[in-house]
């Protein structure tokens, strides 16, 4: 969720994540020379180095405990880690080893952190990062959760957050919640991180952990994915199920990856999509899943020959007016090298309505939802 005065700054962010996505979906590694590293390394990395026995989950989780202990008194990208992450890493670690090589989920044993207003039926709290929800018991695990679990990820912890996912007032902080403090940009620590999923892009990009899941109303995943150089994916409303996430409205909340490779992002999709007979939306949705899993489209050359729309009116502005429209210039020289057929200087037609929540109507619509959303 974002108030209608960051929302115009996220949109800005769209074509900036873009970037981002195109830039780390190339750097494909050459496995015949390799050198393995926690730092950084991908879920495809990783499960190799398990199935060389290099690794194991328990190592890969006391790395990032360590880096938490570290940097988390800084950054502020965790609120709470699972006591129980060690426990769920040697579970992983005791069944890989009765399994035959790539027969185990792609997240099989890979450390997650979700927003802390994602349920978690275990030691952990969920609470939208408020002290009004501390010590609250939830009835059972959120639907993406359930699949994770189900595909042996380890839930390393609880993400920090703006406060409600930003729907705590119209002049909160991004990044901000009485339970987490204030989340920093790990690249710039005097920059904002965004919001309102802060903890999750913060803390996959400063390595504290490998994949986390973030939400989005209005640009809650992509925004602090941008200004944090990673890559968020939002899905169509109903292909996650949003059981079990605190909500904000149903015509808008969607739970999704926030990773620091393109191919990350869409094995965590692959895990959480789905039907949930506690999401009415997911019925339909799941429908459009392909067989096979969205990995099947992973391809290093994928941009080229598609036809990539470019909203200059009013992001280019907003880009110049921060120093950046060489910046803007130089992605679409870089895109077009890789093949794209940029469809530049489109316009959508009352732009100016749509980014304006009071003049289109979303604020009096979320607000009346959020209130019969959150007693349900
Ligand atoms: C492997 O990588 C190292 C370090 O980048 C390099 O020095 C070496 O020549 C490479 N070996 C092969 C076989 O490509
Ligand atoms: C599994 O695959 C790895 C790497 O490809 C290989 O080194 C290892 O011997 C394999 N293990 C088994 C049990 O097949
Ligand atoms: C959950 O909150 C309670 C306070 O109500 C606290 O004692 C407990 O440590 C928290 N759980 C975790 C995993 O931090
Ligand atoms: C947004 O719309 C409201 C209501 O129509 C209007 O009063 C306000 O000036 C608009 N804000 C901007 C920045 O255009």
């Amino acid at each position: 969720m974002a108030s209608s005065s960051s929302l115009r700054s996220c949109s800005l962010f769209l074509f900036l994540i873009l970037s981002s996505i195109f830039s780390l979906g190339f750097s494909t590694r050459t496995i015949t020379n390799y050198t393995f590293s926690i730092r950084e390394a991908t879920i495809k990395d990783i499960k190799l180095s398990f199935e060389r026995n290099q690794l194991t989950s328990r190592q890969l989780v006391q790395y990032y405990l360590r880096e938490i202990a570290r940097l988390n008194g800084l950054l502020k990208g965790i609120i709470e880690v699972n006591p129980d992450a060690l426990l769920q890493a040697d579970a992983a670690d005791k069944e890989r080893k009765c399994k035959v090589n790539g027969s185990l989920p792609n997240l099989h044993g890979i450390p997650i952190l979700l927003k802390d207003n994602i349920a978690t039926k275990d030691k952990l709290n969920t609470t939208a990062g408020s002290f009004a929800l501390l010590g609250s018991v939830v009835p059972r695990d959120a639907g993406v959760v359930e699949k994770l679990r189900k595909a042996g990820a380890i839930i390393l912890g609880k993400a920090s957050l703006s406060e409600w996912a930003n729907f705590r007032s119209t002049t909160a902080t991004s990044g901000f919640s009485p339970r987490g403090g204030q989340g920093k940009n790990p690249y710039v620590l005097s920059a904002t991180p965004c919001g309102s999923s802060s903890g999750s892009a913060i803390s996959v990009a400063a390595n504290l952990v490998t994949v986390s899941l973030g939400t989005e109303t209005d640009g809650s995943i992509l925004c602090p994915s941008s200004f944090n150089s990673v890559v968020g994916l939002k899905p169509t409303v109903g292909l996650t199920s949003r059981a079990g996430v605190i909500p904000v409205t149903p015509r808008q909340d969607t739970i999704g990856p926030i990773c620091r490779t393109v191919s990350d992002a869409v094995y965590v999709l692959d895990a959480i999509v789905g039907f949930d007979s506690n999401d009415e939306a997911t019925r339909h949705a799941s429908y459009y899943i392909p067989p096979g899993g969205y990995k099947r489209f992973l391809n290093p050359y994928g941009l080229k020959g598609k036809r990539l729309g470019i909203v200059r009116n009013p992001f280019f502005k907003i880009a110049q007016g921060l120093g950046l429209g060489q910046t803007f210039d130089n992605h679409l020289h870089t895109l077009r090298r890789q093949g794209v057929i940029v469809v530049d200087n489109l316009q959508i037609a009352n732009i100016d309505v749509i980014l304006n929540v009071s003049a289109s109507g979303e604020a009096v619509a979320i607000v009346a939802e959020f209130k019969l959303s959150l007693n349900a």
